[in-house]
């Protein structure tokens, strides 16, 4: 039975990911600043709840790798984020410093700590966003979470090739436009069906693909 451990598990994407995975027989560990009444629901013998998981407290990492160690993981989903939308007129120094902690920093610090972790064959999915994409930009704005974005995607990058020696491939998924909070329930699909399909790219993700930015419709996004 495999073990995924996902980031944000308390709602959203994360929650709907988590529920998901259940529901295909893995083990589930959900990192989470705080669960949720709706993540505690998922409660069973193969879900395990880690609170007290923020991405940008190196403390809170250090903790959880310490409370996981020699225990395998085979698919680390990297789904924490935050949007504060901005413009280029209403720019605050704080918040696209606090997207960039938390979607990038903290995504890469997530990574590097659960790396003992992983083996060969492990998978890790970092959910990034195509507002992240350089090439698909085409109307502006949205600087901290683009910047953020899009600097997880160069370290995504950088991680399939520094983990390809060990057989660890890493997929950079944009999950669509999903009714969450984070949209305010705007979007083109539910979480739990984005949580589907990106569950099918993870699955397909290979040392091949290793690196490779997709939408999880399955449509391969320009950097
Ligand atoms: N929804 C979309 O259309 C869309 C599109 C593209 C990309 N994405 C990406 O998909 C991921 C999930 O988004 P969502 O739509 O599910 O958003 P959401 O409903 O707002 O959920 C965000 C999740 O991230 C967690 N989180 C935020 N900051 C954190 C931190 N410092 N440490 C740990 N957890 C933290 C939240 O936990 P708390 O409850 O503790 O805040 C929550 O569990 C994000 O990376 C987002 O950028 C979403």
């Amino acid at each position: 039975m495999p073990t995924s451990l996902v980031t944000g598990a308390n709602r959203g994407i994360g929650l709907a990911l988590c529920h998901e995975l259940l529901e295909r027989g893995h083990h589930v560990i959900a990192a989470c600043r705080a669960s949720s009444p709706k993540l505690d629901k998922l409660a069973g013998p193969t879900l395990r709840i880690e609170a007290g998981v923020d991405v940008s407290a190196p403390a809170t990492l250090t903790a959880l790798a310490k409370r996981l160690s020699g225990t395998s993981i085979d698919w680390l989903i990297c789904n924490a984020g935050v949007l504060v939308a901005d413009s280029f007129d209403t720019l605050n120094i704080e918040t696209v410093r606090e997207q960039l902690e938390i979607n990038s920093v903290g995504t890469l610090f997530t990574v590097q700590s659960i790396s003992k972790n992983l083996v060969s064959g492990s998978k890790i999915a970092l959910i990034t966003s195509r507002m992240g994409s350089i090439g698909d930009n085409s109307s502006g704005g949205y600087y901290g979470y683009r910047m953020s974005k899009a600097a997880l995607n160069a370290a995504g990058v950088s991680l399939a090739h520094d983990l390809r020696p060990r057989g660890i491939a890493v997929a950079i998924l944009h999950p669509g436009f999903v009714q969450t909070d984070m949209t305010a329930g705007h979007g083109q699909v539910t979480a739990a069906a984005s949580a589907r399909l990106l569950i099918e790219r993870i699955t397909e993700l290979s040392l091949g693909t290793s690196g490779t930015f997709w939408h999880a419709s399955g449509e391969q996004l320009p950097w």
